[in-house]
């Protein structure tokens, strides 16, 4: 795979820090289920970012805060002493208003005491779906580029994984490639709408040949539906709501995008109770319960009005509109984005070799950051083509981010 070592990136973090006596490091050691995974590309891109002074539109989180009458919440949380641990499948006030919102999304009726599982952000929440549900072999299907948990958590979990690729311009889902590789044996399958990095919108026509393919072959489906408010060019279809799917379903969320609150760390896994046991057996042992007067504040973040959530879009489809068109005349390929905060185009038209070479070009020649996308994909030629840019930033930075490509970036 395609990237900077971790051990270099140590380097450069001591050789930051002059003042610090000089230390000297043995090997790094890590479990072989994990030896393929480097330091995220979102640690490097970001260490490159400091020591370039370069913009970051590169990972996916808002250089602007969230909504005071959420940061308000925590605070008097915290003041009415609503401190020590939580219950381990979280807050009753979240549980509730997670299956209320649910609800009002999907018009599924779940029960919040034993259908909704807090967790420490989506991330945890993976975490959990994998170790508490999948065996050792277990077939799991992934379609790349994919959130670069996904495939570390089921390393762990000793999942065999099968993947197919989602290809420009659309990112359609390969449908004949998917009948021939779901079978018996296939445990699940994963799935991310709106989808990082590509902000493709799986189509209801997609969703209910995946959903017939589940039920045919007896399949669960995690879905990660993070981006769910930063849906821009269609409607949200939750893969839970779709006929017969509940009960095969693992709808995963949290707080964190559409709060403009990433470090917060709240989400959660809505899933019938049969598989919500797995779940929470997997969650118990990895975090137990998470912080307790976030989850106060994230129950009255989810009771927001509708204005709330309709102002979040025309915000970034604003945003969207001033990156788009910049990078457009820029000179890149850009992909049409339907959701999320991401948009994928193609570097080509520069010349350099792959996406990490362009990304580095980026970042220290023109001070811009963007994500390489091979690293989403397990083979890493799939995305040597793409980077990724993120719009989840103030106007400002991102005007500023497209001047400096204007002013030093050439077609070659
Ligand atoms: C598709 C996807 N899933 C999950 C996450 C992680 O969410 P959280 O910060 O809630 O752990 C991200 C964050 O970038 C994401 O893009």
């Amino acid at each position: 795979m395609a990237t900077i070592s971790a051990v270099s990136t140590q380097k450069e973090a001591v050789s930051n820090q002059e003042e610090q006596p000089q230390k000297t490091f043995l090997p790094l050691q890590v479990a072989k289920r994990l030896e393929k995974f480097k330091t995220t590309i979102f640690t490097q891109m970001s260490m490159l970012a400091i020591k370039h002074e370069a913009i970051n539109l590169g990972q996916g989180f808002p250089n602007f805060d969230g909504p005071e009458f959420v940061k308000e919440a925590a605070i008097q949380a915290i003041k009415e002493g609503k401190n020590q641990y939580a219950r381990g499948y979280g807050v009753p006030d979240l549980n509730s208003a997670v299956a209320a919102r649910f609800r009002k999304d999907t018009g599924l009726m779940v029960d919040p005491e034993k259908e909704v599982t807090v967790t420490s952000g989506c991330t945890e929440a993976i975490a959990a779906t994998m170790l508490g549900l999948i065996n050792p072999g277990d077939e799991v299907i992934l379609f790349a580029p994919f959130y670069d948990s996904y495939e570390a958590t089921l390393s762990m979990a000793g999942a065999k994984i099968k993947s197919m690729t989602l290809r420009p311009p659309d990112f359609s889902v390969p449908i004949d490639e998917l009948k021939s590789v779901i079978s018996k044996n296939t445990r699940a399958i994963l799935i991310n709408t709106p989808h990082n990095p590509t902000g493709k919108m799986f189509s209801r026509e997609e969703l209910n040949v995946i959903a017939s393919l589940c039920i045919e072959n007896d399949v669960l489906v995690f879905t990660d539906e993070v981006y769910d408010k930063l849906a821009f060019e269609a409607d949200h279809i939750s893969m839970a709501s779709l006929p017969d799917m509940y009960e095969r379903t693992i709808t995963l969320n949290s707080l964190g995008k559409t709060f403009s609150l990433t470090g917060w760390k709240i989400g959660w896994a809505i899933a019938p109770p049969h598989l919500t046991w797995g779940v929470r057996q997997a969650h118990s042992f990895l975090t137990f319960a998470t912080s307790t007067p976030m989850q106060w504040a994230a129950a009255t973040a989810l009771r927001a009005p509708e204005s709330y959530y309709e102002e979040l879009k025309r915000d970034y489809m604003a945003k969207k509109a001033i990156l788009v068109e910049g990078l457009k005349a820029v000179g890149f390929v850009v992909y049409p984005s339907s959701g999320t905060y991401f948009v994928v185009v193609d570097h080509t038209p520069f010349g350099l070799e792959n996406d990490v070479a362009f990304c580095e070009y980026l970042i220290k020649e023109v001070g811009v950051v963007a994500i390489p996308t091979s690293v989403f994909y397990l083979n890493p030629e799939d995305g040597k083509n793409l980077v990724r840019f993120t719009f989840c930033k103030d106007d400002d930075t991102l005007r500023s981010a497209v001047e400096r490509m204007k002013a030093k970036l050439r077609r070659r």
